[in-house]
C-alpha cells in the first residue's frame, strides 16, 4: 500500500517482520519487531514512518529498522533511565508504541530528532579480531603503521594496538586459526584512526548503537574501555571523510583533528570494518582507491563488512558488485555487496595486497562471520591459499 505522500511503507513493515524473525538481539529486540509488524495498518506509525522519510530519504527500510531500536534504547537508558526494556514482552512493546505514537509524547521528539540526524555508529571491539589474525600472519614480529577508516570511537582499534584480549569466539576454521596465531606477537608501533563523525561528545550515543538490548551490561563496560583506551593509546583521531582524504607526505601537527593529518603510502595496513556498507556503490570504488594511496607499496587494504567475492556470473546481475579485474587485480571475481544483515555468513574479512609500485595485485576472501556481532569465525573462500601463501612470502623473504 502507498501513503498519501507517495512512499511506499510496505518494505518497511516487511522488514519489521523479518527482524522480528531472526534479529540476533534477543527475544525483547524480537519482540520490539512482531510489535510494529504488525501495525502495518496503523495510521499514526505510518505517519510517523512517512514523516521521517520525507526529512531524511536516506532512511530506506533496512536503515529506519536500524535506527529506530538504537534511538528507542538511547531514550530509555540515558534520558528515562529504564533498566526494565530488554525484558520486555511483546504486549510492553506494543503499550510502549501506543504511549509513543501519541502526538503529545515527550519522547517522540527525541526519538524523530536522531532519526533525522543520527546515524548508525557502533563500536565493537570484537569485530578488530578479522584484522588481528590477518595482521598477525603477514606481519607476525616486524613493528607497523595501521589506519583505521571509519573507526567510529577509535576503541576497536585502539585495543588491537594495547594487545587486550579480543578473542572470545567459537572458531570453526579446521586448523583453529585462533590458537594457532594466539602465540605470534603482533607489533604495532603507531597508526591513525580516523572517521568522517567526531564522536567524543556522542559517546553515549555510540554505547547505544553498539549493545543489542540483550547484553545491556556491556554498555557500562563499553564506556569504561573507551575512556581507558584513549588514555592509553598511541592512536591519534582524526576526523577524515574516507571519500575525501587529503593524503600528505608529513604531517605539521601532530595533535591537530583535522584531516590533513593521514599521510600518503604511510601504513602498512588500511582497514575498514562495518563503514563500507553505509555507502552507495560508486563510494564504495571510491574509498577502496583512497585506502590504497595511503597504504604502503606491499601492504594490504584489510575490508570486513557485509562484502564477500564471488563469480557475478553464479548470482543475480541486480546485486550490486564491484568487479576485482576494475580495481586492476586480475581476477574474474567481483566485490560483491550482501544485503541480508543476519542471513547466512554475510559478513566477511577480505584482504587486497597492493604490489611494490602501490597498485592492488591479490584478492583474498580470509573469514566468514556468523554476523557482524562476530560470535563466530569459519573459513573464507581463500583462506587455505592465503595462509599457504603469506607463509611462503615470509620464507622467501627470510632467505
Ligand atoms: C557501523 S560504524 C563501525 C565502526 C567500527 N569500524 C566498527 O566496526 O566497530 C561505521 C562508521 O563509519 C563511519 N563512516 C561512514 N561513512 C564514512 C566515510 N565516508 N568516511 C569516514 N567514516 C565513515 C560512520 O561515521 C560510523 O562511525
Amino acid at each position: 500500500m502507498i501513503s498519501e505522500s507517495g512512499i511506499e511503507l510496505r518494505p518497511y513493515f516487511d522488514q519489521f517482520r523479518v527482524q522480528a524473525g531472526n534479529h540476533p538481539g534477543g527475544e525483547s529486540m524480537r519482540a520490539l519487531f512482531a510489535s510494529l509488524g504488525e501495525r502495518e495498518q496503523d495510521k499514526a506509525l505510518r505517519y510517523f514512518i512517512e514523516d521521517a522519510v520525507q526529512k531524511r530519504p536516506y532512511l530506506d527500510s533496512l536503515c529506519f529498522a536500524n535506527l529506530l531500536p538504537r534511538a528507542i534504547q538511547y531514550e530509555l537508558y540515558f534520558n528515562e533511565h529504564n533498566r526494565k526494556y530488554p525484558e520486555y514482552a511483546k504486549e510492553d512493546w506494543d503499550c510502549f508504541f501506543d504511549d509513543l505514537l501519541d502526538p503529545d509524547n515527550q519522547s517522540r521528539p527525541k526519538i524523530q530528532e536522531i532519526l533525522e540526524r543520527n546515524r548508525n555508529n557502533t563500536t565493537i571491539i570484537e569485530r578488530y579480531l578479522g584484522p588481528k589474525l590477518v595482521l598477525k600472519k603477514v606481519y607476525p614480529n616486524r613493528g607497523i603503521y595501521i589506519a583505521d577508516f571509519g573507526c567510529s570511537l577509535a576503541l576497536g582499534v585502539r585495543e588491537l594496538e594495547l594487545g587486550n584480549g579480543i578473542c572470545e569466539v567459537e572458531d570453526k576454521t579446521e586448523d583453529k586459526i585462533t590458537e594457532r596465531l594466539s602465540k605470534v606477537r603482533l607489533n604495532i608501533v603507531g597508526g591513525v584512526a580516523t572517521d568522517r563523525e567526531y564522536l567524543e561528545d556522542k559517546v553515549d550515543w555510540v554505547a547505544a548503537c553498539s549493545v543489542y538490548f540483550n547484553d545491556i551490561d556491556r554498555l557500562g563496560f563499553l564506556l569504561a574501555r573507551h575512556a581507558f583506551t584513549k588514555r592509553n593509546s598511541g592512536i591519534d583521531f582524526h576526523q577524515a571523510d574516507m571519500l575525501d582524504l587529503n593524503l600528505v607526505a608529513e604531517p605539521n601537527n601532530q595533535h591537530a583533528r583535522d584531516r590533513y593529518q593521514i599521510k600518503k603510502g604511510a601504513y602498512d595496513a588500511s582497514m575498514v570494518l562495518t563503514a563500507l556498507y553505509q555507502l552507495p556503490d560508486d563510494d564504495v570504488f571510491k574509498a577502496l582507491t583512497n585506502l590504497r594511496k595511503a597504504t604502503k607499496p606491499g601492504g594490504v587494504v584489510i575490508v570486513q563488512d557485509f562484502f564477500g567475492l564471488e563469480e557475478k556470473s553464479l548470482r543475480n546481475r541486480d546485486i550490486p558488485s564491484i568487479p576485482l579485474e576494475s580495481l586492476g587485480i586480475e581476477d574474474r571475481r567481483s566485490i560483491v555487496r550482501y544485503q541480508d544483515f543476519y542471513a547466512g555468513e554475510p559478513y566477511r574479512t577480505l584482504v587486497l595486497r597492493l604490489d611494490k609500485d602501490q597498485r592492488f595485485n591479490r584478492a583474498w576472501e580470509v573469514l566468514r562471520w556468523n554476523h557482524a556481532r562476530c560470535e563466530s569465525l569459519s573459513a573464507g573462500s581463500d583462506y587455505a591459499i592465503f595462509m599457504e601463501e603469506n607463509s611462503r612470502n615470509r620464507l622467501r623473504k627470510a632467505s
